[in-house]
């Protein structure tokens, strides 16, 4: 194993009727006025709003709204919660949803608090914060991004064309309650996209530097072949408990920092699907499982050890005296299998990218990254994109 700190900020309570149970005991130790985030409506509609205004009621709490918090969140929309937060002295940001309303309200905990313009000091480049940001709650409804037990926030700036992730340990949130039962309403084309995003922060950390044996990548294993089998068994069933709740902490796992110690971390497949979400605003997860496959097969030869184990541990590939090239391809194969078996798209024309995007444009907005086992060029993502396209 690597050298590494470890340090996790966030509480987790996990099971059914964890919100009713523990969420007015945690907002006692904060003051009264606690701003409700969340997004387009869909917890107005499966009952999770009444649910928690109904705690918060009966608390006295002086509630502030904040809704509309879109998938992939925008800067404009940080700004315009962070200006509310301020107004009405918000004491506790109670964020529910999924990753967009709960890096949103990340960010909204740091700009309510910030007098300096926060995208060019913390997002535009990594910044130092020497303040607190507002306590911040997360209530999860869809699972995938791990957003809930990390300090990540991934935002988007418009104007500059720009969606850029930070992770801040003082942006962990304090509290994270995770009932799976929120997650049964979630449309299963939306729950295979957090589930696919579950799989790939898996990927992007098991492949890359080292490739002697240690703990994260055998924990990274079982969190694949988990991921795996319980997207299937939702799949059949999206009120199978015992998957929803796998997902679900599946999720967590794969980014909560665990299965990252002692690792480089690769985080390629990211870059390049933020800035298309940037220049498209497609969606997470189903732009991630159309880019995998294809930056594999431009990767997989620089880290064919890792390749082949991926294969067999994950996918149950014999080796069967097969070259180890042959086995390497054939795990990435099993990949793209499962992309389609579970519905999502393998082309960018099917992700509703339109034929006009300029790819050349985006592939040149991409951040290479240091940890992968081959270093891109703006040259090989383009490439990478027309293939996918
Ligand atoms: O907005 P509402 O009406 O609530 O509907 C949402 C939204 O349309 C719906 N939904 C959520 N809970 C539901 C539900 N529908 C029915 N029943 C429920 N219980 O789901 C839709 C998607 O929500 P969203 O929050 O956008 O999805 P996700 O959790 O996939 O978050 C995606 C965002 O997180 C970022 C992504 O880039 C993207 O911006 N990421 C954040 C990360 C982090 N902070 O660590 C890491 C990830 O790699 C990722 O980049
Ligand atoms: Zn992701």
């Amino acid at each position: 194993m690597n050298n590494f700190i470890f340090e996790n900020g966030t509480k987790v309570i996990f099971g059914k009727g964890c919100v009713k149970e523990y969420l007015s005991c945690f907002l006692k130790h904060y003051g009264n006025n606690v701003m409700l985030a969340y997004g387009g409506g869909s917890i107005k509609k499966n009952g999770i709003y009444d649910e928690i205004m109904g705690v918060l009621e009966k608390d006295g709490k002086t509630i502030v709204e904040f809704n509309g918090i879109m998938a992939n969140p925008t800067y404009a929309k940080v700004t315009e919660g962070a200006k509310l937060a301020r107004e009405n002295q918000v004491d506790v940001i109670l964020a529910v949803g999924g990753g967009s309303v709960m890096d949103c309200s990340k960010a909204i905990s740091m700009a309510a608090k910030y007098d300096g313009d926060l995208w060019s000091d913390y997002w535009a480049k990594p910044g130092i914060i020497d303040f607190e940001p507002v306590p911040l709650c997360v209530i999860v409804t869809v699972s995938g991004t791990g957003s809930e037990m990390n300090g990540g926030a991934v935002i988007t700036n418009e104007e500059l064309k720009v969606k850029t992730g930070r992770d801040y340990p003082k942006c962990n949130p304090k509290l994270a309650l995770l009932d799976p039962t929120y997650t049964f309403s979630v449309p299963v084309k939306q729950m295979v996209s957090g589930g696919f995003d579950s799989l790939s922060h898996i990927m992007e950390i098991y492949f890359s530097a080292p490739d002697e044996p240690n703990v994260s990548d055998d924990i990274a294993e079982a969190l694949m072949r988990g991921v795996i089998r319980d997207l299937r068994a939702a799949i059949k069933n999206p009120k199978d408990y015992t998957a929803r709740s796998n997902l679900m902490w599946e999720a967590v796992m794969a980014e909560n920092r665990i299965i990252k110690l002692g690792k480089k971390t690769d985080f390629e497949c990211h870059m390049m699907e933020h800035q298309l979400g940037a220049f498209t605003d497609c969606n997470h997860g189903a732009g991630l499982a159309v880019l995998h496959p294809v930056y594999y097969r431009h990767i997989y030869k620089e880290g064919i050890a890792k390749f082949k184990r991926f294969a067999m541990e994950v996918w149950g590939i014999s080796g069967n005296g097969r070259a180890d090239e042959e086995i390497a391809l054939a795990g990435i194969d099993a990949l793209e299998k499962f992309i389609s078996e579970i519905g999502l798209p393998n082309k960018l024309r099917d992700l509703g990218v339109d034929e006009k995007t300029d790819l050349k444009a985006v592939a040149d907005s991409c951040t290479c990254v240091q940890g992968a086992y081959k270093a891109m060029t703006h040259e090989e993502i383009h490439e990478i994109f027309k293939e996918c396209y």
